[in-house]
């Protein structure tokens, strides 16, 4: 795992949208992993000006998003994660519709008995996998929604979201109690199958989850993000606040 230590939100946004960048213009089919949280958001005002600038096209490219809530209110629908890749990056560039992928759609109607979506898995091996992968880090260390106690060979699937996440996205909300507290998530296999992946990592929230990241040799249950030691082609950004 390679950490790069940025001095701000800028440098790191631009040397994360440059990963994109290189798969964009590299591959004829480029297969991308997405992330919504407030993290990438800059990562994808960068793309969207490079596609301004003709720099990169989204139109040969299929997305996957890592995950959508599960049970999310109508009137919340601009929480839903589809509606954040729209406003944040889909409406803005060439992407054809058709190609973007959620594990489910935010408004269907979700049995919590069922927990197997790795059908959704079997979509991303039909299309040889993700070439790129941009995560968030979750304040407990969660990936995507793998949250704490996930296991190493989890697949795309049903999740009780955890009391911290719910506080932590309960910021987005009129209340706690509106927060949905259900998502489907990939899993950690899923997210190490992707053949590269980047980890932005933006908060001071996010300091205790970074810290045991670093220092961890081997994957911690409790500590979802050690997941990613196991990986061969991780690169962290983080932002060095020792300025
Ligand atoms: C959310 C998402 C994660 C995201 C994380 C951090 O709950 N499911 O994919 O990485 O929390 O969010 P933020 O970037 O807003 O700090």
């Amino acid at each position: 795992m390679k950490f790069i230590k940025c001095k701000d939100i800028n440098e790191l946004s631009l040397l994360a949208a440059n990963n994109f960048k290189e798969v964009l213009t590299q591959k004829a089919n480029p297969v991308l992993g997405m992330a919504t949280g407030s993290s990438p958001i800059q990562t994808y005002q960068n793309l969207i000006k490079m596609h301004n600038n003709k720099e990169i096209s989204f139109k040969n490219t299929k997305t996957f998003n890592l995950d959508e809530y599960v049970g999310l209110q109508p009137k919340y629908v601009f929480n839903s994660y589809k509606d954040f890749m729209d406003k944040n990056l889909f409406d803005f560039v060439d992407i054809n519709k058709n190609n973007i992928h959620f594990p489910i759609s935010w408004n269907q109607e979700v049995d919590i008995n069922k927990t197997d979506y790795s059908l959704y898995d079997e979509q991303i091996n039909k299309e040889s996998g993700l070439d790129l992968l941009i995560l968030g880090l979750g304040n407990n260390g969660h990936i995507g929604f793998n949250e704490p106690g996930s296991l190493l060979n989890s697949k795309t699937r049903l999740v009780p979201l955890t009391k911290n996440t719910i506080t932590a996205n309960s910021r987005f909300f009129d209340s706690i109690d509106d927060v949905p507290r259900y998502a489907v998530s990939m899993g950690i296999d899923t997210i190490l199958k992707a053949k590269k992946i980047i980890l932005i990592v933006v908060g001071d929230s996010k300091k205790e989850a970074l810290n045991v990241l670093k220092q961890a040799t081997a994957f911690d249950i409790n500590w979802p993000c050690t997941a990613l030691v196991n990986h061969k082609d991780v690169t962290v950004y983080f932002i060095d606040d020792n300025k």
